[in-house]
């Protein structure tokens, strides 16, 4: 069961994903958006936020996309067993924003099916949903 983050590291989580959108490299699609992810504590960290943002390229299908990028951070810094209890995406252009179907497996990797995920409406209400409701049948790898 995720340990639910406080509103006030909710609020925290979304500044962090809206201030790393500042930094998205999106000269294609001018969709600039951050996602930050709240990790659960372990012997390497206390439960730090990392962020992310776009970065696209002009052979198009390189991009990654800030969950991606957030995700491949958190793993460099804080190593292979990181665990995600929160994340929460933004974006520039008051757009609605919810991860794509290979961030949610990316996400996935990395956290239980009931931790939340926090998203912009285009009405600019924040919506919250869970990893497990964006993907109900993620892939997990069983090899016996
Ligand atoms: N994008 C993300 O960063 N995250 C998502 O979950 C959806 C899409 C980016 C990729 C691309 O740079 C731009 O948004 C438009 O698709």
């Amino acid at each position: 069961m995720a340990d639910r983050p406080s509103a006030a590291e909710v609020e925290v989580l979304r500044e962090r994903a809206t201030a790393a959108a500042e930094n998205s490299y999106s000269p294609y699609s001018r969709f600039r958006v951050g996602a930050a992810i709240l990790l659960s504590p372990d012997e390497r960290q206390s439960g730090e936020i990392v962020v992310g943002t776009n970065v696209e390229n002009a052979s198009y299908r390189l991009t990654s996309c800030a969950e991606q990028a957030a995700i491949a951070s958190a793993v460099t810094q804080f190593g292979p067993g990181i665990r995600i209890r929160a994340v929460a995406i933004a974006n520039l252009n008051g757009a609605t924003c919810m991860p794509c179907g290979a961030c949610r497996q990316t996400i996935w990797e990395f956290a239980d099916a009931d931790v939340p995920v926090f998203y912009p409406a285009a009405s600019g209400d924040v919506v919250a949903t869970t990893v497990g409701e964006l993907l109900p049948a993620g892939f997990r790898l069983r090899t016996e």
